[in-house]
């Protein structure tokens, strides 16, 4: 028992089969109130959970459980509820709360409603996620709910009090508690839980009934035995639980048989582009779908793990390393390759969350995408007019990037949709996607202060308009140049400086005309796109990681092949050589429309600069690691004009001179920037890097030059950019480990 105040005095648990049982030792064990009294119309079963200890007391009857109780848990089949309603309904008292514990709940509304006459405000229904095939008080669990779910659906008039008391129950139980309407829960359950063990038992049965079914049984594989151990339930229970939510459950069956046909008649036609379309869908959605219900970034191997890098100090940086794919790039060659016609190869394709979350969003809505493979991605084009309406919200991580260009992209759609991110893509700006594209006729919704979720919707007429863009930003110009693809005559964006120009380039590689004059670019709508060759280079932005390093460290000699060098990108190479470093580009070449070439960098002494504000949206995501060289410079660098960073994946000035402050650097911040004395000596200490991918990386970097070892916290999204960072900073000298990693 803990010390802690019981949350209830005396709880009455009416049924003390597996759950109602489970609840009250998980009660009992965890000290959450006074007495637990349970009730069972099968005394034997409430007498031996009083021997077993996981009741304090029996009660004679339904009253007498009730009676005096300020939590009452009805824990019965779903079928027998609205007999142990009426018998508990006059004992019941006014300020006691009562819950259940069943799998449906429109049924236990009704149920209620039909023996209260209405639902009173002291009832709040409830499901916890959890069981077993085991049934009986023999199979109680006091740790049965530790890490599950429980649903609860409290109506609108509910005192929130009351519902905060029951979450606390659960939680105490080790459980988490999320909270939804009724509707919606029905809902979920059918097509989660009641849908699969109907298809379990289905299963089960109709290979049970054939001549052969010992030898199927005997042979069957692992994959059978997992598939099928749901069809070991309760029958009873799941009885009541199809015939409770029968209007739910027969929805979605009738959804499940519909795609079941549909696989049918594919597998009869020999139709492989349908297999191969639904399976590699689903393959995708089910590696990936503990992090989409988690509600972090995309794809890690271990979803909730917290990773944490510790950096001994000093290091020289030497050898030769190719680092992974242009992030921007990635993004682009999924989306015109899944809106072309033909077949589009990529080669290089980034393989980290950000372009993951893309590539699955358009598998989500029907397009065929082989790979990715060791960089290699074979993307079945739709054709312009060829996407499908996703089954539910296209979740997109961490990325902006994917945010903001499909919001221009699915404005013309037919049909409706919903763009939802982690909690940090949540906290970002999307006005400034959405009221120019509304401009177009668009029509969408934004979350609180024009933050994502997004709610577009379909069927709209898009008409192209001119847009002078108030910031630079290649994710504004991208979205409205992917609209404009679909509006009526012409739509133009103009910058205020040059910003990346990868979608008008790839839109030329994939013969759709960019007319491009200065500072505008624009697209003519009715086009079509014809698939082509992929080529990604490595991303300047990961490689700006190493000049960095490879510049502040002694006695360093760095090669990085095949960058990206789209002299809209290379800010931070015309940024670092103005301070002194030692870069040289050698090899340079085209490939696929984008200029590339091998970088070949070595220590050098920098000193402080100004930045040239022109300079700024060219290197728009190198300044954290920008601001690193800085410190390690002679004299001081002034950044002006970067407001922009503040709205990046996190408030990246800030964050900065956070971290520099618990390294032992002093910065000055201003709105648009920070001011830098170089020369200052970095300590050890603990850094937040705030869950931001290059706020992590940028401090990895910084080891190399501080006294003492360097801690930097919530680095698990360094995968969204640069899936094998730890690695490869090894490799090259950084000394660097990360904890909480597989
Ligand atoms: C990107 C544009 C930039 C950049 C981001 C990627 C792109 O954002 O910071 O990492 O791929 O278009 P803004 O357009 O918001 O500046």
């Amino acid at each position: 028992m803990s010390d802690a105040r019981p949350l209830f005095k005396r709880v009455a648990i009416i049924g003390l089969g597996l759950i109602g049982g489970s609840l009250a030792a998980a009660i009992r064990s965890n000290g959450l109130a006074q007495t637990v009294v349970g009730a069972d119309k099968r005394r034997e079963e409430a007498d031996l959970g009083k021997q077993l200890g996981i009741i304090d007391e029996v009660a004679a009857s339904v009253q007498d459980a009730v009676q005096g109780a300020d939590l009452v848990v009805l824990a019965v089949p779903v079928k027998a509820t609205r007999a142990v309603l009426e018998e508990l309904r006059p004992w019941f008292g006014e300020n006691a709360i009562l819950t259940d514990v069943g799998s449906t709940k429109t049924s236990f509304v009704e149920d209620v409603k039909a023996v209260f006459g209405s639902l009173p405000a002291n009832v709040i229904p409830g499901h916890p996620i959890a069981g077993s095939e085991k049934s009986g008080i023999r199979a109680a669990n006091r740790e049965l709910f530790r890490n599950h779910k429980v649903i609860l659906t409290p109506a609108d008039a509910v005192d929130n009090s009351d519902v905060a008391r029951l979450k606390s129950l659960w939680e105490g139980c080790g459980a988490t508690v999320l909270t939804m309407s009724v509707a919606y829960h029905d809902e979920v359950l059918a097509a989660t839980s009641h849908l699969p063990h109907l298809i379990a038992f289905s299963l089960v049965d109709t290979l049970a009934g054939e001549d052969e079914n010992l030898d199927i049984f005997r042979y069957a594989a692992g994959g059978f035995r997992d598939f099928t151990r749901i069809a070991a339930s309760d029958p009873v229970m799941w009885h009541d639980i199809f015939l409770s939510n029968r209007e739910a459950v027969l929805r979605v069956i009738d959804h499940f048989s519909h795609d079941l046909d549909r696989l049918r008649t594919a597998i009869a036609d020999q139709d492989s582009a349908t297999l191969l379309q639904v399976f590699s869908r689903a393959k995708a959605a089910r590696e990936h779908f503990s992090k989409m219900l988690s509600g972090q970034a995309y794809v890690t191997k271990n979803p909730q793990k917290q990773v944490t890098f510790r950096l001994q100090p000093g290091g020289c940086v030497n050898g030769d390393i190719r680092v992974p794919g242009d992030k921007s790039i990635s993004h682009r060659s999924i989306m015109l390759g899944a809106l072309a016609n033909g077949v589009t190869e990529v080669k290089g394709f980034l393989e980290g969350e950000d372009s993951l979350a893309t590539l699955q969003a358009f598998r989500d809505m029907g397009v065929t995408i082989e790979g990715p493979d060791a960089g290699y991605v074979k993307i079945h084009g739709v054709g312009i007019h060829g996407l499908q309406a996703p089954r539910g919200p296209l979740y997109l991580g961490n990325s902006g990037t994917a945010m903001r260009l499909f919001s221009g992209l699915l404005a013309a759609q037919n049909f409706d949709s919903e763009l939802t991110g982690d909690d940090s893509l949540t906290k970002r700006p999307m006005g400034r996607v959405a009221d120019p594209l509304r401009a177009m006729g668009a029509v969408i919704e934004t979350g609180e202060g024009g933050r994502p979720p997004l709610k577009i919707r379909g069927g709209q007429t898009l008409t192209g308009i001119h847009y002078d863009m108030p910031v630079a930003s290649a994710q504004v110009k991208s979205c409205l140049l992917l609209a404009g693809l679909y509006a009526k005559g012409l739509t133009s964006v103009t910058e205020p400086a040059p910003t990346r120009d990868h979608t008008e380039r790839m839109l030329e590689g994939f013969g759709y005309h960019v007319h491009r004059d200065a500072a505008t670019s624009s697209v003519a709508g009715g086009g079509q796109l014809t698939a082509a060759a992929i080529d990604v280079p490595a991303d300047i932005s990961s490689a700006a990681f190493f000049l960095v390093a490879a510049s502040i460290a002694p006695e360093s000699d760095l090669t990085i092949r095949h960058v990206g060098m789209n002299p809209t990108r290379i800010g931070v190479i015309n940024i670092l050589r103005s301070m002194g470093a030692n870069i040289e580009v050698l090899d340079e070449r085209v490939i696929g429309g984008e200029p590339v070439a091998d970088l070949r960098v070595r220590s050098a002494e920098l000193s402080g600069i100004d930045i040239p504000e022109d300079q700024v949206p060219l290197a728009i995501d190198e300044f954290p690691v920008l601001f690193i060289a800085a410190v390690c410079a002679r004299g001081r660098t002034v950044l002006r004009g970067a407001e922009e960073l503040r709205v990046k994946e996190s408030d990246r000035i800030q964050v900065m001179a956070d971290g520099l402050k618990a390294v032992g650097v002093e910065t000055t911040v201003t709105p648009d920037g920070i001011v830098i004395d170089g020369g200052q000596q970095m300590q050890g200490g603990v850094v937040n890097s705030h869950g931001d991918h290059r706020i992590a990386m940028a401090f990895s970097v910084a080891s190399l030059r501080a006294t003492d070892v360097i801690e930097v916290n919530d680095c698990a999204n360094v995968a969204t950019s640069f899936p094998d960072f730890v690695e490869l900073a090894r490799r090259t000298g950084i000394r660097i480990d990360a904890e909480g990693e597989e």
